[in-house]
């Protein structure tokens, strides 16, 4: 085959076959298509999109380059949810235990934060001792043991996509429905889950602005998952505003520890449980009905905390050290008095990646107490003159940009100015 003649054919719009496709994932794994050639098929997907038949077979091609793992043998039916990710978004913090307290496994392999939107496996790294890294031997123990296991995908999984990604990243073409519905299944189809739950965010701080966007990925995903086994469905959900108070590593971790606690933001108490819901019953397990408990029970009821407990302690984990804390603190005041009426997502993660919560290269480290503190969120009366964040940092130094990027991030004004948003915004299935 030869890759010019793949790359003018999606140039000009067309279909790429099945042979194409296979061929194409298969040599550029191997090294055997160069890396502009690459990108410019990339760009020509990117432009000229792809169909259905088309993304699914690029997604079973990336999946076929590494290996899939199997947990079907467990005794418990496995369920996953996987985010595209957003501002404040530590919901598999509390999700990941409370799902595995009401009866399912949940294998979930994250990710690290790049850009503005944190990742998983950066938050929990701030708990002392905690490991993101374990053979697919030890990923399988902790789950038998605990009901969950949450980890660093390993090299095996998905390749071609680790690859791509890493391209995409460079070359402007990261924001394609089809390359991202590929992306993100390819590693799920890979992690060996039964089922399958999709947080699709919209808004300010998530890769789809707008709902017919993030409910054209939703659907091209579900439509990859079930068509491949996986019972697949996907919420759509704001991320307008970050998700609770708290912005950055161990910050979130400990509004998690709240949350598991029966207390925390009720957007993020209101999440966990959709979420958990959807991913019990995507597993065959009824919430509240033949002893399957209801989430919030188990966040009620101290279930999900013992099961967030054992899950920290089997990769090594201490749950009860104290958290990391940043050096330095500095506050910044409502400059008027009202009701705040927009809190930008993005630029309040720019805010708490300004501020060392975030890296700009992936070998760079994150500070773990770094981040911002909110305090008050949409819809809430502020004060002139009362704290209004609270930014954390290890070096003073990093305030100022920080500030900047939190100067036009909201709106203070009355009542009436503020509309109410719905979390859940659709299901698609
Ligand atoms: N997350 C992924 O894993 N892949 C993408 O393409 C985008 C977000």
């Amino acid at each position: 085959m030869d890759v010019i003649e793949v790359i003018r054919a999606k140039r000009d719009g067309g279909e790429l076959t099945p042979e194409q496709i296979d061929w194409v994932i298969g040599a550029y794994t191997r090294g055997e298509i160069a890396e502009e050639q690459m990108a410019a098929l990339a760009m020509a997907i990117f432009l000229k999109g792809m169909k259905r038949g088309e993304v699914s077979r690029w997604t079973e091609a990336m999946l076929a380059s590494g290996e899939r793992l199997d947990f079907s043998d467990l005794a418990r039916p496995t369920t996953d949810k996987h985010s595209t990710g957003g501002v404040g978004d530590k919901i598999t913090l509390p999700l990941t235990p409370t799902v595995a307290a009401c009866g399912a496994a949940v294998p979930q392999l994250s990710g690290r934060g790049l850009g503005h939107t944190g990742g998983t496996l950066d938050k929990l790294e701030s708990v002392p001792g905690w490991r993101a890294s374990l053979s697919t031997q030890e990923m399988r123990r902790v789950l038998v043991d605990t009901g969950g296991v949450i980890c660093a995908a390993g090299s095996g999984l998905a390749p071609a996509d680790r690859k791509l990604y890493a391209l995409r990243d460079v070359t402007g073409t990261v924001e394609s429905i089809p390359l991202i519905a590929a992306s993100i299944m390819s590693k799920k189809l890979a992690e060996g889950t039964g089922s399958l739950v999709l947080d699709v965010k919209v808004g300010s701080g998530a890769f789809m602005k707008d709902v017919a966007s993030a409910r054209e990925l939703a659907r091209t995903m579900v439509d990859i998952g079930n068509d491949h086994g996986v019972r697949t469905v996907a919420l759509l959900t704001d991320m307008e505003a970050p998700l609770g108070r708290q912005v950055g590593n161990a910050l979130e971790v400990a509004e998690a520890v709240e949350v598991l606690s029966g207390g925390g933001p009720v957007d993020v108490v209101e999440l966990t449980v959709a979420l958990a819901r959807q991913m019990l019953t995507a597993a065959g397990l009824v919430p509240g009905e033949d002893g399957v408990k209801d989430p919030a029970e188990a966040l009620r009821d101290g279930s999900a905390l013992e099961s967030w407990k054992n899950l920290i302690r089997a990769q090594g984990g201490d749950p009860n050290a104290p958290l990391p804390e940043a050096a330095e603190r500095r506050v910044v005041l409502a400059p008027a008095s009202g009701v705040v009426t927009r809190l930008d997502a993005y630029q309040v993660g720019l805010a708490a990646w300004r501020l060392g919560a975030g890296r700009a290269r992936k070998e760079d480290a994150v500070s773990f107490g770094a981040g911002v503190t909110l305090h008050a969120k949409p819809g809430e009366k502020v004060t002139a003159g009362e704290p209004l964040f609270t930014l954390h940092a290890d070096e003073a130094e990093r305030f100022d940009r920080a500030v900047q990027a939190l100067e036009g991030a909201f709106d203070i004004g009355d009542k009436e100015g503020w509309k109410a948003r719905p979390l859940v915004i659709d299901r698609v299935s």
